[in-house]
């Protein structure tokens, strides 16, 4: 797939048949997302990969918007590590869910490059479901959930928007 015809074509995904993600497409779309860029080139990320049944399940009350995970075949929790990302602490700043954004962006972008579907679900910055999802899959105190991506072999095919395009957004600077 051509990468413009890629950014232009991919949705969220979020209804999936059962058929299981090969672990060589998990790798590949994890690798995709160890490419992106990162401030000082930190790359301060981890990934999980949660394909247990029981896990999966649990997500409907880890942050309700992404129940739909308990129907998935897999999960990739995108997570950052505050120790790496590069921060000042004194002046109250961190890149870390800007890196963690980017490299979110390009596992979608992969997984929609191998045909399967995935949709971004939020996790940073809300704290609950950041603390909740941190204490069950037991995750060292450096690192923060930051996306759960929910993916799989898509069950549905969602409407292309009529046109994102907006030349009202975009200013051209002169002196
Ligand atoms: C930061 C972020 C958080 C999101 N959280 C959720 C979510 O919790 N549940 C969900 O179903 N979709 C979530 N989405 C997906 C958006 O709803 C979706 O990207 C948007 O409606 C545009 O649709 P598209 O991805 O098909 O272009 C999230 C997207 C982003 C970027």
């Amino acid at each position: 797939m051509d990468l413009m015809q890629g950014l232009l074509t991919r949705r969220s995904v979020r209804k999936f048949t059962y058929e299981p993600v090969a672990k060589e497409d998990i790798i590949d779309m994890i690798k995709a997302a160890q490419y992106a860029p990162s401030a000082h080139n930190t790359q301060p990320w981890s990934f999980l990969v949660i394909d247990d049944k029981e896990a999966l399940k649990d997500f409907r009350h880890l942050q309700r918007s992404a129940l739909f995970a308990e129907n998935a075949p897999l999960v990739i929790l995108v997570c950052g590590d505050k120790n790496i990302a590069f921060s000042r602490e004194k002046e109250g700043w961190s890149y870390l869910n800007i890196d963690c954004a980017a490299a979110t962006e390009n596992l979608l972008l992969a997984a929609h490059a191998k045909g399967l579907g995935a949709c971004w679900c939020g996790a940073a910055p809300m704290t609950k479901p950041m603390t909740d999802i941190a204490e069950r899959f037991k995750l060292p105190e450096n690192i923060v959930p930051f996306a759960i991506v929910v993916i799989g072999h898509p069950a549905e095919t969602p409407k292309q928007p009529e046109n994102r395009f907006d030349e009202n957004k975009i200013y051209w600077y002169h002196d």
